[in-house]
């Protein structure tokens, strides 16, 4: 299959035009490209729900606060286009800055509630630049259904969140987390964890694990099953816990004392110059 490169929105248009005229149905995944497998595994996703698949394309400036990794964030598009083939994707596009963010632009998205605690708490900004990038792309592809990752489960959340809202017309799909096989979640980030950092990285997945064990076994005390996890992160003192938390699947809102309901544990920490996340829900049985 031939991977179709679309920059413009009139090329843009032409392909949703053709697509829609036929009855097919078109499914979106957002990236800033440096993809790896948790990408294309979204992407292998949308192929099998949809007719086609537009993968976008654009390393956001508005999601990076000062001082973060805006300008050396991973550009790959050699690379990103020839997975994307492979995986059967049918388009990618690649907008430009002045049609994200033309002259004068002054309208933003916001969840206030939502978008300031946990990894909005320390980047101030960031959900705010995420969901107005995403409501623009909505808006220019126009796909029956999006897809994003459970990785950034805050930021899966405010969309799916965002789209109800403001009466996005298209399902919001969030998908599992793909792990290294030794359980690291993937991210475009992770190519610059030293050889040393990478060892010690494991033990995030490795708590999050546990605990989740040890929930499955019964246990439903919120601090015993987060201290599971900071146990294990005591383990490895170059990882700094920004946050350890058990939260509500649908509000984020945090547990209290015990786990009653679906639930999340997630977890954000500074290894070296790297800030990791990582998380895994807790279902209860049946
Ligand atoms: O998860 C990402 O790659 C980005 O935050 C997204 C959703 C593409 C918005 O820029």
């Amino acid at each position: 299959m031939t991977l179709k490169t679309i920059v413009e929105t009139a090329e843009l248009e032409a392909f949703r035009l053709a697509l829609f005229s036929a009855g097919k149905k078109l499914a979106f995944v957002p990236t800033m490209g440096a993809l790896h497998d948790g990408h294309i595994s979204l992407v292998k996703q949308a192929r099998q729900t949809a007719d086609a698949v537009i993968v976008s394309i654009f390393v956001n400036p508005t999601q990076f606060g000062p001082g973060e990794d805006f300008n050396r964030y991973p550009r790959t598009l050699t690379e990103d286009a020839k997975k994307l083939a492979e995986a059967g994707c049918d388009a990618v596009f690649l907008p430009n800055i002045a049609t994200i963010y033309p002259e004068g632009f002054q309208t933003w998205v916001r969840n206030e509630p939502l978008e300031n605690q946990l990894c909005g708490a320390s980047r101030p900004g960031h959900f705010r630049g995420v969901l107005t990038v995403v409501l623009k792309l909505f808006n220019l592809v126009r796909p029956e259904l999006a897809l994003f990752g459970k990785k950034d489960y805050q930021q899966w959340r405010l969309i799916e969140k965002m789209a109800a809202d403001l009466n996005v017309p298209l399902k919001v799909i969030g998908s599992e987390t793909v792990r290294e096989p030794d359980g690291l979640a993937m991210s475009s980030r992770n190519r610059y964890l030293k050889p040393e950092e990478r060892a010690m990285a494991v033990a995030i997945s490795r708590g999050l694990k546990a605990a989740v064990e040890k929930y499955k076994a019964g246990e439903t005390n919120a601090a015993t099953l987060t201290g599971i996890v900071a146990k294990e992160m005591a383990s490895q003192p170059a990882i700094k816990v920004e946050y350890l938390t058990i939260c509500d699947q649908m509000s984020l809102a945090p547990v209290g004392e015990s786990v009653k309901g679906p639930a999340v544990i997630l977890l954000a920490a500074q290894l070296g110059t790297l800030r990791l996340i990582d998380n895994m829900e807790l279902n209860p049985a049946g």
